[in-house]
């Protein structure tokens, strides 16, 4: 099983439309307080996974975040006709928001709680169910539990369940999810994910031969939605697919052309990335920045922002992003950039759940969030669009703009532009 993590910002539909070679996909979770205060947006969670199951034959976990029982059943109530293949309890979120609504790994120092909130879903819910959760130091008799619940597919993040910062945090503890999983295995006859980390194919095939049923994958396949794409399958720059969808979106965006800010170009990237590479030098460079980093096996298990990060501090001013994947896989990257905004428009049409702020996290995620402060800048578009001279064009007017922009970085790749710094192209 190749599964896409659930993703606040992340794993709305039109991304999960995007990706053509994952089996799993779990919705975003899904507060049972604010889909009280939503009956219609409770609504559009329900035709998002349809949709997204006979588009894409996906299977859909629906992911919930509540730290009681009565506002569950409540709000599973209003989605009570939803289609999704499993529906689980969010045990894992250990961010701010999560701390302040008591929910996600919060939840975790009352075990019983977590157990009637899993009775509950039970009852309420015709469903397989399912669990995502961290490590913890009672995990095991948690595990357990939930499964004599009849819990079915625990996905098991390796961080602990006070780390706030995600990949910041340190490496995920691949032994302890191990371990875990088969204790958990060795009791009952359950499905296991294995999260956190999950950096490329070999990743998740080494993890499957050692005996886990899948992986899942939130910050790396957010910046690259091949990470499942078995290696040696042509995923398309080649592909007429590929060359179709450029020809029309240079057709589509050839007008807006003129309008398009160069911003930066840094010519000295390969050089850059010839001497990040090299591992000795990078442990070295990883533990001064932050000691967690430090047990990261390879700079390239680090997500792209953790390696924006170390380049920063070690060469200010320097931008490199998307430059730690190769030229060609980018370039598939950057159309699938392109692709989201015609997913973005796909799902305004159908009136599914379709956030904004999703679409712009992905576009910045996609283009390198680092590289475009150097490049053309996406976020840039957000402020350039305000002042669109007809308000009705707003959104076809960010749209375009994105996509000029996304363009501009395919041309600068495939023709080996280079980059340079905003203030001396400006200069020349
Ligand atoms: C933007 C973002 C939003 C997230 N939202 C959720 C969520 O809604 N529910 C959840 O269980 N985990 C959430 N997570 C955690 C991920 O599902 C995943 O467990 C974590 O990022 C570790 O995987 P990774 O190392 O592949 O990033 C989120 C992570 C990110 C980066």
């Amino acid at each position: 099983m190749k599964c896409l993590a659930p993703m606040v910002d992340g794993s709305e539909l039109a991304f999960r439309l995007l990706l053509n070679n994952v089996t799993h996909t779990w919705t975003p979770m899904y507060n049972c307080n604010m889909l009280l205060n939503n009956p219609k947006f409770a609504r559009t969670i329900v035709d998002s996974i349809k949709l997204e199951q006979e588009l894409t034959g996906h299977k859909v976990v629906l992911q919930f975040a509540t730290n009681s029982t009565e506002a569950l059943e409540q709000a599973y109530a209003l989605l009570a006709d939803n289609t999704a293949d499993f529906v689980e309890i969010n045990f894992g979120c250990a961010q701010a928001i999560a701390q302040k609504g008591g929910y996600g790994s919060y939840l975790l120092d009352n075990l019983p709680l977590c157990f009637a909130l899993i009775e509950k879903l039970k009852q309420i819910s015709n469903k397989p169910l399912a669990l995502k959760t961290r490590l913890f130091d009672r995990l095991d008799y948690f595990f357990d539990g939930a499964a004599r619940l009849g819990v079915t597919l625990f996905t098991l993040h390796g961080r602990m369940k006070g780390l706030k910062m995600g990949c910041y945090s340190g490496p995920s503890d691949f032994n302890a999810i191990l371990k875990h999983m088969n204790t958990l295995k060795e009791n009952h006859k359950v499905t296991f994910i294995l999260n956190g980390g999950i950096w490329n194919y070999q990743q998740h095939e080494k993890f499957v031969n050692l005996g886990a049923d899948g992986t899942m994958s939130a910050n790396f396949i957010l910046q690259n939605p091949f990470i499942y794409t078995t290696p040696g399958i042509d995923v398309g720059v080649g592909s007429t697919e590929y060359q179709q969808l450029r020809t029309h979106t240079y057709q589509q965006i050839e007008h807006m052309k003129n309008e398009v800010k160069k911003t930066a170009i840094y010519s000295q990237t390969q050089d850059l990335f010839k001497r990040y590479r090299n591992d000795s030098e990078l442990v070295k460079m990883i533990y001064f920045i932050n000691p967690a980093f430090k047990n990261y096996p390879t700079f390239d298990s680090l997500s792209v922002d953790v390696q924006n990060v170390i380049i920063k501090n070690n060469k200010p001013g320097v931008g490199t992003g998307y430059l730690f994947v190769e030229k060609e896989l980018k370039m598939q990257i950057l159309v699938t950039a392109l692709q989201m905004i015609e997913n973005h428009v796909y799902c305004t049409k159908m009136n599914v759940e379709n956030p904004w702020s999703a679409l712009v996290s992905h576009v910045i995620c996609l283009c390198g969030r680092d590289t475009m402060n150097y490049n053309v800048d996406v976020r840039k578009v957000l402020t350039d669009a305000k002042s669109a001279q007809n308000q009705d064009d707003y959104p076809a007017f960010r749209m375009g703009q994105f996509k000029t922009c996304i363009v501009e970085l395919l041309d600068r790749l495939e023709n080996e532009l280079g980059f340079v710094e905003t203030e001396s192209e400006q200069k020349l």
